[in-house]
């Protein structure tokens, strides 16, 4: 295990780091409507930007699978109101911490995912987080531009 495994995973937060990476999954929440979600992905296309937030939301119609990387002081708010929000429960975290690689995404991504295929990210060992990464990312790709 090298350093930045390390740091990823222990990492509680990115309090004095530079680019942090925010991972997590969640459910939407029982009683939730569908069109909740369309507005949720324009919300977070418009803030991210604004924020200057790479990454991307990812939602197979039950689970959201997010990751925000940026600015370490606005992905750790971030990450406060989100895993407060009520839209969603269940959330897991994933990863949240700082590493000395360039982000993953070059700008931000929004839209669905197959189901399957985020069961089995879902399934993945938690213990790696280079390893989830290229997951999420492949995940991503896999889905090609949904915008
Ligand atoms: C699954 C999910 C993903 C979200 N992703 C983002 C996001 O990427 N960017 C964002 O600004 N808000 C996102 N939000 C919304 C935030 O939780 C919050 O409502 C928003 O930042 C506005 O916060 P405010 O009302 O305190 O200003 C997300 C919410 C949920 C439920």
């Amino acid at each position: 295990m090298n350093d930045t495994s390390d740091e990823l995973r222990d990492g509680v937060d990115c309090a004095g780091r530079s680019i942090c990476r925010f991972l997590y999954a969640s459910r939407l929440a029982p009683g939730q409507p569908a069109t909740v979600v369309g507005a949720l992905l324009t919300q977070a296309r418009e803030r991210n930007r604004q924020l200057g937030l790479s990454g991307a939301l990812l939602f197979d119609g039950e689970h959201f699978l997010q990751l925000l990387e940026g600015p370490a002081e606005v992905v750790d708010a971030l990450a406060r109101r989100i895993e407060a929000d009520p839209r969603h429960t269940e959330v897991q975290v994933l990863l949240h911490g700082a590493d000395a690689q360039a982000p993953l995404f070059q700008r931000w991504w929004g839209g669905w995912a197959d189901a399957d295929a985020v069961q089995a990210f879902l399934a993945l060992d938690r213990g790696d987080p280079a390893r989830l990464l290229d997951a999420f990312r492949a995940l991503v790709r896999d889905e090609g531009d949904m915008h």
